[in-house]
């Protein structure tokens, strides 16, 4: 089985979720995992970054990406992350599902959050991807940061389990 993990991360702790999640997912044999960050070519940065990216999630306003390296379309799962902003998904995500809708048949979401807007986040998504995701993960920040056993270690390896399990049947590996 071979898994994509693509997000985008402003701040890391989408970054360190996503790396969590494809390193589980390599513990399991015969699971091939390649890793890509999206890069959202509007500045994020600062207060006027947060700002701007509140409106744009908010407004659905188009990003442009940097090109995405990964052959989509020859992965047998595609894992997307992303932050929660202004309860929906951000951006840059959302650029890429739009881009590789055609491409994205067996898809998991994973969202992290201060603490509330995932389900809008996974109901964008879905739309965005035309595609109903096998499973999802919401990851709290503050869970995130302190490695938490029950709330972060835990879930992405179980989350891990179900995508090996449901991609795998799906594949016939
Ligand atoms: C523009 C913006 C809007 C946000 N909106 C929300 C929100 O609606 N709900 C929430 O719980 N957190 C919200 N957050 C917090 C992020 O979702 C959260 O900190 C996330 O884990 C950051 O991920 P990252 O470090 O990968 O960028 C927002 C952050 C930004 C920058």
């Amino acid at each position: 089985m071979r898994a994509l993990v693509v997000y985008y991360s402003r701040t890391g702790i989408t970054k360190k979720s996503c790396n969590a999640i494809a390193d589980a997912l390599r513990a399991n044999e015969g699971v091939e995992v390649q890793v890509e960050e999206l890069i959202d070519l509007t500045d994020r940065s600062g207060m006027a970054g947060w700002l701007s990216g509140g409106k744009d999630a908010t407004l659905k306003k188009p990003t442009q990406i940097e090109p995405v390296k990964a052959d989509v379309a020859s992965f047998d799962l595609v894992v997307i992350g992303t932050p929660v902003w202004a309860f929906t998904c951000a951006p840059a995500p959302r650029a890429f599902c739009e881009q590789f809708a055609e491409d994205l048949d067996t898809v998991a979401f994973v969202v992290t959050m201060g603490g509330a807007g995932d389900k809008g986040a996974y109901e964008a998504m879905e739309g965005y991807c035309g595609a109903t995701p096998v499973a999802t993960l919401t990851l709290i920040d503050k869970h995130v940061k302190a490695d938490s056993p029950e709330q972060f270690v835990g879930p992405v390896g179980s989350f891990a389990q179900v995508l090996r399990d449901e991609a795998g049947s799906s594949s016939g590996n």
